[in-house]
Order: C-alpha cells, then structure tokens, then sequence
C-alpha cells in the first residue's frame, strides 16, 4: 500500500466514489480538482499499484489549530486490511506537520463500523449533533493531537 496526496488523475474516481457513497453532498469534478489544489483541504489517496483503493478528505482550519476529518473511504474489495486506519495515522501526521492540536469529524449515529474505526485511532465520542443529516442523528467525535 501506498498513500499520497491526491492529484488530478484521481478526481474522476474520487467523484464516482463521492456521487455514490456520500450523495448528500454536491461534488463535481470540478470542485473537487478546486479542492486538490486548496491549501486547506488534504485529500489522502491510499493505492496498490495503479489502483485506488481509498480516500480520506480533511479540512483545516489553521487558524483555530482544528481540523475536521470530512470522509473517509476504503472500496469493498479491500476492506479491512488496515487501509482505514493508515489513511487516519496518515491524516493526523499531516495535521501535525501544519500545527493541527485537535481533529474533530461527524457520522451517522447507526455507522458502527466508523466508529469503531475512530475509536480505534484514537477519537473519542463528544456529544450529538444539533442537526440531523440526511434524517440521520450525527455524533460529534474528536481528538486532541
Ligand atoms: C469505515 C471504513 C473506512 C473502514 O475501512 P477499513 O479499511 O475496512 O478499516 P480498517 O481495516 O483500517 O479497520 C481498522 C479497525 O476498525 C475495525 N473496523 C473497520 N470497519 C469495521 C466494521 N464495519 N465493523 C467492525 N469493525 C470495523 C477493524 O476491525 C479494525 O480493527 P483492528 O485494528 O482491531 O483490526 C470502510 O468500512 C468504509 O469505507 N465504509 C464506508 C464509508 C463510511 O462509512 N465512511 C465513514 C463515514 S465518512
């Protein structure tokens, strides 16, 4: 396995991925070319060979020394072999490069394997979410760094 930033040959896979796996949010590849390029935005793309097998978007927010772990993602084939969690590892290495002291993120309340995958790396249940997202309740995780 191998993880590096994205770069523009990975924004049409990342776009199927997105339109099919988080359809609540309005992504185009245009945006998401816009967001490869954003300082603010850290998109990891973990592959084997040619092949990308997940992705994790992180958006910081420097000022406030936060970032908040937007997606993550690992294509079924490939699920649990640990891509999850190097993708997290990787995330939090690169907040700490820019001065990141705390990572936050939401999920749906029913998806227990994200969280179980957060509690393995380390975050930690906060409080719910005022709102709900698509006619989900949303747990608020974090963790200092
Ligand atoms: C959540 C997701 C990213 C996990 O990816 P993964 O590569 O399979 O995770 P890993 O193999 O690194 O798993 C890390 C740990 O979490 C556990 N875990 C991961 N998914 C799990 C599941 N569905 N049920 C129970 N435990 C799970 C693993 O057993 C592993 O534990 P271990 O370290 O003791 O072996 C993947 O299932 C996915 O893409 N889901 C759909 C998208 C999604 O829901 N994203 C989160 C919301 S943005």
């Amino acid at each position: 396995m191998n993880i590096t930033l994205a770069n523009e040959k990975d924004v049409e896979w990342l776009n199927e991925v997105i339109r099919i796996e988080f359809p609540y949010t309005e992504f185009n590849e245009k945006k998401i070319t816009e967001k490869i390029n954003n300082p603010n935005f850290c998109i990891l793309v973990a592959r084997q060979g040619n092949i990308q097998t997940g992705f994790c978007e992180t958006e910081l927010f420097t000022q406030k020394q936060e970032a908040r772990l937007n997606a993550i993602f690992v294509e079924d084939a490939w699920r649990d072999q640990g891509i999850g969690k190097t993708l997290i590892e990787y995330t939090i290495n690169q907040c700490k490069h820019k001065r990141i002291q705390k990572i936050f993120l939401l999920v749906k309340k029913e998806n227990v394997g994200a969280k179980t995958l957060y509690k393995k790396t380390n975050f930690d249940f906060i409080k719910m979410h005022d709102k709900k997202i698509d006619d989900s309740d949303i747990e608020v995780w974090e963790q200092k760094i």
